[in-house]
């Protein structure tokens, strides 16, 4: 069933007594300085309609969220046994940036979503692309529509100068023999993906290839074939919120990914892409607001992937 406007706004009203539960990443000055009560969802349906409540076109940091962007990349650049001999398929149970199982594990990230997994893929891409960043910024303008999505430098750069536990965890795959180039140029990249401003609206757009197995909502080149998309999806809903992922799952339904920013981006399969904002953070790191309202929207549409 398609959401609409009156449906979206309603949720957020729903989900606002939430506020004040969670917790603003506050790992960086530039997320801490984020206000809380932010609020907002977009969904991409699939006749091309557009549908948004509170603060959709406010552009915040996508952070995680890149993580997927990332592994498509990646799968559009590498054969399948040359990605997944390198990173597993497996949800981890630990924080999205452990290093507990990565030494246990010989340097091998349980999945590209994780901090060790998405690494590894950025590593990937530097090997095969020239200009990785500009790549990134070009693929996501042309998913989202947005010529003007841009990296935010001081986010950027913040995350660089906070950067010392993905160092060791770059440098501790690297031990393994896992990591081809130099860790400074890798991280660099890593956090400029998650650096990337986009709103609701964004991120719900750019997403949409994934409701429909791999055509992006131009109609134009597709992104990934309809098999690849599954696999996504099926990674998506086993990895996406980290060591919350069964809750998620248990509670929305949906593929998903999260990011510390606050997003969330969600999948209905065939159907619509969901993007949806709000800054607190559960213990795992996913938005809790956010999680709330896509838990209503799946309960009042009557989707979910189960
Ligand atoms: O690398 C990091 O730890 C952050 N830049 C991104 C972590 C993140 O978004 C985890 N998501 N919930």
């Amino acid at each position: 069933m398609k959401p609409s406007s009156q449906l979206l706004a309603q949720i957020l009203e729903d989900v606002r007594p939430l506020m004040g539960r969670g917790k603003v990443a506050d790992y960086i000055p530039a997320l801490a300085d984020v206000p809380n009560h932010k609020l907002g969802i977009a969904v991409c349906y699939n006749d091309g309609d557009l549908i948004t409540a509170g603060d959709a076109d406010e552009a915040f940091s996508i952070q995680s969220i890149s993580k997927a962007l990332s592994l498509t990349l990646a799968m559009q650049n590498y054969r399948a046994e040359e990605i997944w001999t390198r990173v597993g398929k497996e949800p981890s149970g630990q924080a999205f940036n452990s290093l507990i199982q990565l030494e246990m594990e010989q340097g091998i990230p349980r999945n590209p979503f994780i901090n060790a997994g998405a690494l590894v893929v950025s590593d990937m891409l530097h090997t095969r692309q020239s200009a990785p960043r500009q790549r990134m910024l070009e693929f996501v303008r042309q998913l989202a529509d947005n010529p003007h999505l841009c990296y935010d430098k001081v986010v950027a750069d913040s995350e660089m100068q906070h950067s010392d536990r993905n160092a060791a965890i770059a440098y501790l795959m690297r031990a393994f023999g896992n990591f081809d180039n130099e860790v400074v140029p890798v991280l660099t990249n890593y956090f400029h993906y998650c650096a990337l401003e986009m709103s609701c609206v964004d991120l719900a757009k750019a997403f949409f290839y994934l409701a429909n197995q791999g055509t992006p909502l131009s109609g134009k080149t597709r992104i990934l074939t309809p098999t690849q998309s599954k696999q996504m999806n099926a990674l998506l809903a086993t990895c996406g919120l980290y060591d919350g992922a069964g809750e998620f799952a248990y509670r929305v339904g949906m593929p998903g990914k999260s990011g510390v920013g606050g997003g969330i981006i969600a999948i209905v399969p065939g159907e619509m892409s969901i993007a949806v904002w709000s800054p607190e953070l559960d213990p795992s790191g996913n938005s809790l607001a956010g999680t709330a309202a896509l838990e209503l929207l799946s309960a009042r549409i009557g989707r979910s992937i189960f």
